[in-house]
């Protein structure tokens, strides 16, 4: 979080917006049952970036002491993280921010049900962040809300396709991840005077983008500061772009390569391939190849910057997105 705070964004520098965020979280959640809202403090309390309230703060675009968007800001950080606590059952993770998943440490059961409740949880968030544009706010969350969940649903079909076109991922991927970015952009904007709604709601797509790129990339090449198993998206067969690009390359690969890739395709790869499948995707370039792809979706969130009226705003929006697209957490 060090790192984050290195923004030159003064909106992200000063503890009012922290402190008063984490005091908001922390107060929407109940003490009993303990067995349900346990496991729901130790996974809001475990340290995200908190990257979509502070991208619904940038995009509320008030000052610094105007803590209007903090209801909206709550709703899409809850929302958010019911999709970690669901995902990590379906994807089989035991490490997320460098502590036990939820499913881990409290079991399946509670980690289902703890993400549900979330869910209400962001729900009573967002009726608290005040009547102005709020049946638009619903409407837009509501659409968020099946975005992942549609988006989680076809990264689970792809698992057991044999080839994905690099359009059909990142169809999955503005669904289960880009979305959500949409959300946070889109309720901040209607927190503030509602300027350039359409301007941000696409920059806030494409970030998602190369946001979901970098992180598929440091699923492979990440260290222990990414907080999640290194190699994650290897053992469970994931569809990422870099699976993507490398069977893209397939038929120009020699022969103990194709079998490597081979037991990527039919998700046997074991912990033992994880290092050989990092060298091999160097080596054929998937790794830079997935790099330009992703700073190519930022110039495209860039380029919608240029109808953002404010121009404080738009120099902080696109310091968020180069910090996302160099981020190594
Ligand atoms: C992880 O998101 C889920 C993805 C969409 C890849 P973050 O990397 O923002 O997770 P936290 O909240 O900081 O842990
Ligand atoms: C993120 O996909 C999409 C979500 C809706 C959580 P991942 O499965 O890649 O997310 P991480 O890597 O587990 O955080
Ligand atoms: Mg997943
Ligand atoms: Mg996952
Ligand atoms: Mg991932």
């Amino acid at each position: 979080l060090a790192s984050l705070l290195t923004f030159q964004i003064t909106i992200l520098n000063p503890d009012p917006f922290r402190a008063a965020f984490e005091s908001y979280l922390e107060r929407s959640i109940p003490e009993e049952p303990e067995s349900l809202y346990d496991p729901v403090r130790t996974c809001i309390k475990s340290g995200g970036k908190r990257l979509r309230p502070i991208l619904t703060a940038l995009c509320a675009g008030v000052e610094e002491r105007d803590l209007s968007w903090l209801g909206s800001a709550a709703a899409v950080e809850l929302l958010h993280t019911f999709t970690l606590v669901h995902d990590d059952i379906m994807d089989n993770a035991a490490t997320r921010r460098g502590i036990p998943t939820v499913h881990v440490q409290y079991g399946r059961d509670a980690a289902i049900l703890s993400g549900d409740v979330i869910v209400a949880l962001a729900v009573k968030a967002l009726a608290e962040s005040g009547s102005q544009a709020i049946q638009q706010k619903l409407e837009e969350f509501a659409k968020g809300f099946q975005a992942v969940c549609d988006g989680q649903a076809l990264d689970k079909e792809y698992e057991v396709r044999s080839s994905l076109s690099q359009k059909e991922y990142i169809a999955m991927i503005e669904l289960k991840t880009s979305r959500m970015f949409e959300l946070a952009a889109v309720l901040g904007a209607l927190d503030g005077p509602i300027h350039d709604l359409e301007a941000i709601r696409l920059f806030a797509r494409n970030i998602g983008l190369a946001f979901q790129i970098q992180d598929d990339i440091l699923d492979l090449t990440g260290d222990e500061k990414f907080g999640k198993t290194i190699g994650g998206d290897v053992l469970e067969g994931k569809r990422t772009i870099l699976f993507v690009l490398a069977m893209e390359k397939y038929n120009a690969c020699g022969e103990s390569d194709r079998i490597l890739l081979d037991r990527l395709r039919d998700r046997k790869a074991s912990e033992d391939n994880i290092r050989p499948i990092r060298a091999l995707f160097e080596r054929m370039g998937v790794l830079n190849e997935a790099r330009t792809i992703a700073e190519r979706y930022t110039d495209d969130a860039e380029a919608h910057l240029l109808n953002v009226r404010s121009g404080a705003q738009r120099d902080n929006l696109r310091a968020f997105g180069q910090w996302l697209l160099g981020r190594a957490i």
